[in-house]
């Protein structure tokens, strides 16, 4: 099967091809560095199967524009797949896949180190100690045993982070709209979100972005929050309003914030932006407070990870070209 892969850097060829190889180099695969968009969908003229990633924009027009250039399959290699339009796909009879748990450790264990880091000032005692600087003030941290963390989305990857925090003698309660009866054994209790927002020290995203999750972080979640309190997000920028969180940043209402992805990082992120002007003025604000931490979307790039996004975006492209049910389609 010919296959256009877009958004590919160095480490999806070489594990993709890899995955390819051991399934016999059943496909041809053509890498493309640009995300598919509007301007670059005719890089996949002609080809049945594409794959794509989390800041390709897989909307109602792109996906009309493929329906007309042959395309019949899409292959997500990321779990999230907000970016697509799949009522659109359905409709014009394109089948998109995910990979629905290639490493929920790897994102929580990333959500975990942004809370030690913001929590211990890791990046600021980095700098210190290359530059000969020792003194402790302003490192001051807390302890973790005894504090609230609110997980909200207790799916694989909010799991995961309960199961982490239970060994830092966190007390944990969670907000999800359908409860997991598997996310009690780590002594969490459910509450709701208002409660969850009063009551956390540490507030952790782990829902899918939805309608009814976009800026579920806004200025009034904020107002009723703890004062100093830490926000992480590793899910999805749009939970969060970041004009709203500047302003909770500046008036010292949130004391901590740990992001792994961000609103507008469709421009930004996966490439090296450092001989360039960012022209993104909130986000050249938010990187300016001393309590934030940015990283940009890297929290499920393991090599555990990557290998498995890979040999299921292979397995997933080759139950198409065998005519087989596809095990990891989206459905709606
Ligand atoms: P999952 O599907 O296992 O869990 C999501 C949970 O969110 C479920 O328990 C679901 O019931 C809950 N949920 C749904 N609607 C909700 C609502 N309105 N309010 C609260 N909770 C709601 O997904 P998983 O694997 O845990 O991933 C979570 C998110 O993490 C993904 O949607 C994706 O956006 C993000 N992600 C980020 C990565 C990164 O590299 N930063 C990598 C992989 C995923």
């Amino acid at each position: 099967m010919k296959v256009a892969v877009f958004s590919s850097k160095n480490y999806d060829i070489k594990y993709l091809n890899e995955a390819n190889e051991a399934k016999g180099n059943m496909h041809e695969l053509s890498f493309f560095e640009p995300r598919l968009t509007y301007d670059t969908l005719s890089m996949a003229y002609g080809y049945k199967v594409i794959s794509a990633f989390v800041n390709d924009r897989i909307d109602r027009n792109v996906l009309e524009k493929l329906k007309k250039n042959g395309t019949e399959m899409i292959a997500m290699r990321s779990a999230g797949f907000n970016n697509v339009d799949i009522k659109a796909a359905k409709e014009f009879g394109i089948s998109i896949t995910r990979v629905p748990a290639y490493s929920p450790n790897a994102v929580a264990e990333h959500t975990v180190a942004l809370i030690l880091a913001l929590n211990r000032k890791v990046h600021k005692a980095y700098n210190r100690v290359r530059e000969g600087n020792f003194s402790l003030d302003g490192l001051m941290g807390f302890d973790l045993a005894g504090k609230t963390v609110g997980i909200i989305g207790t799916g694989k990857i909010g799991q995961n982070v309960a199961r982490i925090l239970k060994g830092f003698d966190t007390k944990i309660i969670a907000y999800d709209k359908y409860k997991n009866p598997e996310f009690e054994k780590y002594d969490a209790e459910y509450t709701d979100l208002d409660t969850l927002f009063e009551k956390s020290d540490i507030i952790s995203l782990h829902c899918p972005l939805l309608p009814e999750t976009y800026h579920i972080i806004n200025k009034r979640a904020i107002g009723i929050m703890k004062e100093g309190v830490m926000i992480i997000n590793t899910s999805r920028g749009e939970l969060i309003d970041t004009l709203d969180v500047v302003e909770g940043l500046k008036n010292r209402k949130i004391g901590y914030l740990g992001l792994d992805v961000y609103e507008e990082e469709e421009d930004l992120f996966f490439k090296d932006m450092s001989d360039i002007v960012i022209t993104d003025d909130v986000f050249s604000r938010l990187i300016t407070f001393p309590n934030v931490i940015v990283t940009g979307h890297q929290a499920f790039f393991t090599e555990n990870a990557i290998k498995n996004i890979s040999e299921v975006t292979i397995n997933s492209i080759t139950e198409f070209e065998n005519s087989e049910t596809l095990t990891n389609e989206i459905i709606i």
